[in-house]
Order: structure tokens, then sequence, then C-alpha cells
């Protein structure tokens, strides 16, 4: 597909459903089993054609809008120059495409309702479905493989928003291998006001664990997923980056009891926080549980969502009202 004017892609959060982690490498990265499930919190990211600017050097522009209630303060913590993971991926569809920094000049808009630095992979989600709105805007005409490259070469998180679904992450996490998981599952997220740094809590893990096991695969979680089990799958989740992140930002410790208090089946930080991921045995009880949460003053919003979800998709009609809501979840 080629786009005249824009291209908006939608693409999920994720949370980790398990996440082992083992020594540091030689190159820094950790080897991880990590297994990816997308949840229903989206983020959309549209691209469009920059006007032509007469001074010919102004990049095209970065602006980022909150999606959701409780976001507003996290947008502060997005970068809005060429550091983006979104503009790194446009300027890598572009150089596949063959379009010199003149030709791919594009204004890009992310519309966001993952929680920023968040432990969410939200960055890697604009970077997904910048990747897929780029291609089709540049004509690029990338296949799947192709895709899955430039998002690995963009990060360790950014192949499985494009997959979506339920994947069992190897190597860095960026070898994928899709999992079973019928049936639907209930999520809360209790969103913290500040972002974590993954490599800090990849560092704090290294100094925690200096004689971390290689990491290994859980068949218990797999049969739970397989089952459509929320009580197995809630009994099976696991973090090796929680301590971590605990240890960083110890106040999680409450959010993490007050959301099992409230009635959920498992509390976890999911991937190196801070947000805090409830499982619930239904919609009703991650209603409850979202409620209690904002009530007990132990996080400042919570937010509900099922998995699993598809990855990344061309919003159909691409073009919105430029002052339009963004689709809902
Ligand atoms: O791959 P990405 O750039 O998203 O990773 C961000 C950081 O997370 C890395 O710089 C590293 O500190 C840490 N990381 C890691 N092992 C992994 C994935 C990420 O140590 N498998």
């Amino acid at each position: 597909m080629t786009a005249d004017t824009a291209v908006t892609v939608r693409a999920p959060a994720k949370v980790n459903l398990q996440l082992a982690v083992g020594p540091v490498r030689e190159d820094g990265y950790h080897d991880l089993v990590n297994v990816f499930h997308a949840v229903s919190l989206f983020d959309e990211v549209t691209v469009r054609w920059a006007r032509p600017d007469p001074a010919g050097a102004a990049p095209g522009r970065i602006r980022v809008r909150a999606a959701a209630e409780g976001l507003d303060a996290h947008l502060a913590e997005v970068p809005l120059d060429g550091t983006n993971l979104a503009a790194r991926a446009a300027r890598l569809v572009a150089r596949e495409a063959g379009l010199d920094e003149e030709r791919s000049r594009v204004d890009i808009r992310i519309d966001k309702a993952i929680p920023v630095a968040g432990g969410m992979a939200g960055g890697s989600a604009d970077a997904a479905a910048a990747l897929l709105a780029c291609d089709a805007l540049f004509g690029a005409g990338l296949d799947a493989e192709a895709l899955r490259r430039l998002a690995a070469d963009l990060g360790s998180d950014v192949p499985f928003p494009l997959l979506g679904r339920t994947a069992v992450g190897t190597g860095r996490g960026e070898v994928l291998e899709p999992l079973a998981a019928p049936g639907r599952f209930h999520w809360v997220f209790a969103l913290s006001a500040r972002g974590l740094s993954t490599p800090a809590v990849f560092a704090e893990y290294d100094r925690l664990r200096p004689d971390a096991p290689e990491p290994r695969g859980d068949d218990a979680l797999v049969q739970a997923l397989g089952d459509g089990d929320p009580a197995a799958l809630a009994g099976a989740l696991s973090n090796d980056l929680e301590r971590a992140a605990l240890s960083l930002r110890p106040d999680l410790d409450r959010t993490v009891r007050a959301g099992r208090d409230a009635g959920a089946l498992a509390g976890i930080v999911s991937g190196s926080g801070p947000t805090c991921a409830f499982l619930a045995a239904d919609a009703h009880a991650a209603e409850e549980v979202a409620r209690s949460l904002e009530e007990s003053g132990a996080c400042e919003r919570a937010l509900t969502a099922h998995g699993d979800v598809p990855g990344a998709r061309i919003v159909e009609g691409a073009e919105k009202d430029a002052e339009g809501a963004p689709a809902g979840r």
C-alpha cells in the first residue's frame, strides 16, 4: 500500500508473563526467556509528509498527546527529537526505500495510552507502529521479515508489538516464537507518576544477582496459557527484574500488596517497572481491583485492559481530523 498524505497505525502495550534474566553478556545485554503478552492499551502513531520547509533544514516535527487519563504527566518524558524511537524507525524505513533525508521528511504524531518508561514497551510500540506507517507512506513494500529485522535493530522489545498476541522471546528478547493463549485474560495496570530506566533496572539486577543462572522457560505457564486458566496463570507469573525494580523504587511494594489485597489473583511489577500489573478473575473483578487501587492511594491511576490482542495494524481510514480523538481502545 502507498498513501498520499498520512498513515495511522495502532500498536499494543505488553505485559511480561515471565521474565527470566540470565547473566550479563559480553555485549552488555542479558539472555532472556521473555513471555510477552499484548494487552488492549494502544498507542497510535500518525506519520504524514512534512510540509515543505523553505529553509530546508528543519527536521519533521514530533508531537505527543495523552490519549488516556493519567498520562499527561508522562508526556514530558517522551523525547521530541531525532532520538525518539519512532523517528529512528522512520529513518530506517526511508533508507530501505532508498529515500534521502530531503525526500523522507515526515511529521509524527503519537497519541499515547501506554505509560511512558513504564515497563510496558510503549516506546517500542511507537517504533513498531512507525515502521509499519512509514512502510506504507513511503511505499517501501517491506515484508514481515524485513520489518522484524529493522525492529530488532531498534530495540529488543520492538519486534513483539509487530507480532502481538502472546509470544516467547529468547536471545535478548528479539527472537520470537508465538504461544497459544486462547481465552481472554483481564488485567489492571497501576501507573506510576515517574518512569524507571530499563538499563538502570538491569544494572541493579546484576548487582543483586551476580550469580544469575541461564534463563529457562516455564512449562506450567505455557500450560496455563493454553488452558486459558487465569488462576493457574496467576500462580505461574514471574519476573526476575521485580526485585531490582523494587530495590530502586521501594514504594512499589505497597502498590503490589494493595492490588493483591483488593482481590487480584496476582500482582507483579511489569517488565522493568514501575507499572504494576494485576491479573483478575474476570472483567468485573478487574474493575473492582482498579477502583480499590485508586481509592487506597497506592497508585494515582489504574487502567483496565485485556489480553491477548493483535499486533500493530494500520487503522482503516487512516487520515484523522487533526483535533479529533484517537480511535478508542
Ligand atoms: O534493546 P534495548 O535498547 O531496548 O534495551 C535497552 C537496555 O535494556 C539495554 O541497553 C540494556 O541495558 C537492557 N537490556 C538488557 N538485556 C536485554 C534487553 C535489554 O540488558 N535482553
